[in-house]
């Protein structure tokens, strides 16, 4: 797990470089954008860091002024505080203010990374006290590799481990009730935030069973109704889905701007990204995972490789180099299953190829199995080459 953290810094560039290159050395943190104190808010808002670190010089009153605003704003958000010289009363303000720590100037270096360690353990103890299940995010980055089939066949065989639900937030245009052939009385728009009881008695009976085991959240019928529902509900939904199921599978937009998605993809404890072995497809996925790289860790980030067939091992070689991240697992091509399972709305049964690697994809997250199929290589920068069957290398970055 890595911390995405913001730095807030008005004391001028020598400083701000020196906190970052700090939080550069960490291999826990993540920098996601350092602002000034006018912008903070308002970043915070848009980026979800998990630490905020704000430098208290020049002024030291005023800095605090603003840790108390952000506590306020953002009550789930770390603090750290760092000022020059270790002066008691600001460190005893910034601590009663909520600050999770105070870094001196004289003592950072020394004193960061058991700072960090802190919160890392009260980071995780607070996400398994408030949660048991886990939530397992679907994105490809193109259309039409098979991520909705994924989603519905994954959650299918994940079933069988303990209850599961899907998600569908591809609010736009949401096939898994389509794929599972359900009829959904009510979808995501129909939620009302400001029931009472946001619960999961409320959210579990807005889901369409498909079985025992498997409910789905379905996704609004029309389009005009997705702009009702914010980053904020999305998280509110995963967290309650999360006390009520085992696994809570969500099927993403392509969008990944969509202030939704990222919350989701934060949110997850595990991010399938799928692509298939044609260039155009791991050029978008290796753009998006060299990005994601930054905020997740491999535990969370397992890249999945869908409509795998044979290929000649130097083709295969060079994909896997292009995509420049190890596969987590490859589920078979196989086309006449896939139809079938979606003109059915069915999971796709075991003896089929589609169910076999279903099977095996669902039995790796559970955690019965955690072998990887490829180690990233580590040699070189890693830029995209053309595989030798698209006509060779003809570009490099
Ligand atoms: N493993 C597979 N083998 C063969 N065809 C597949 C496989 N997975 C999905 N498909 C097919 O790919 C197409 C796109 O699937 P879909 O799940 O709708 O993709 P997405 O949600 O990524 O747009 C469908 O026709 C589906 O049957
Ligand atoms: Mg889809």
């Amino acid at each position: 797990m890595k911390l995405t953290t913001l730095l807030v810094c008005d004391a001028g560039l020598d400083k701000r470089q020196t906190i970052e290159d700090l939080i550069h050395s960490q291999p826990s943190l993540a920098l996601v954008s350092t602002v000034s104190g006018g912008m903070a808010r308002e970043q915070i808002g848009s980026l979800h860091p998990k630490l905020v670190w704000i430098e208290l010089s020049p002024a030291p009153v005023r800095g605090l002024s603003l840790l108390a605003e952000l506590r306020e704003a953002f009550p789930e958000i770390y603090f750290f505080v760092s000022y020059e010289v270790p002066d008691p009363e600001l460190i005893r303000t910034a601590y009663r203010l909520g600050a999770s720590d105070f870094l001196d100037a004289e003592r950072w270096r020394t004193d960061l990374p058991a700072a960090v360690q802190s919160i890392l353990l009260k980071h995780q103890s607070e996400s398994v006290s408030t949660a048991s299940g886990k939530v397992v995010a679907v994105f490809s980055p193109t259309g039409g590799i098979g991520a909705t089939t994924v989603v519905t066949n994954i959650a299918g065989y994940l079933g069988k481990y303990g209850e599961a639900c899907i998600v569908d937030l591809d609010l736009q245009f949401g096939m898994v009730a389509h794929y599972l052939n359900l009829e959904p009385s009510f979808s995501l728009s129909t939620i009302d935030f400001s029931h009472t009881n946001f619960d999961s008695t409320y959210l579990r009976n807005l889901m369409t069973k498909y079985d025992d085991k498997l409910s789905v959240l379905a996704a609004p019928p029309e389009l005009e109704d997705i702009g009702d529902i914010y980053a904020a509900q999305v998280q509110e939904i995963l967290y309650t889905a999360k006390q009520e199921f085992r696994y809570t599978v969500v099927d993403l937009p392509k969008n990944l701007l969509d202030e939704r998605a990222i919350a989701t993809l934060d949110l997850a404890d595990h991010v399938l990204v799928l692509t298939e072995y044609n260039w155009a497809s791991i050029l978008n996925t290796r753009k998006c995972l060299d990005t994601f790289k930054a905020h997740y860790n491999q535990e969370k980030l397992l890249l999945v490789i869908n409509k795998s067939e044979w290929l000649p091992q130097d083709v295969l070689s060079e994909c896997r180099a292009n995509l420049n991240y190890p596969v987590y697992h490859e589920i078979q091509n196989d086309p006449k299953t896939a139809k079938w399972v979606i003109n059915q709305g069915q999971i796709a049964p075991p003896h089929t190829g589609l169910g076999r690697s279903m099977e095996s994809l669902a039995r790796k997250i559970t955690g019965g199995e955690q072998l990887l199929l490829t180690q990233k290589e580590e040699k070189g920068g890693g830029g995209f080459k053309f595989p030798a069957i698209f006509g060779g290398p003809k570009k490099q970055k």
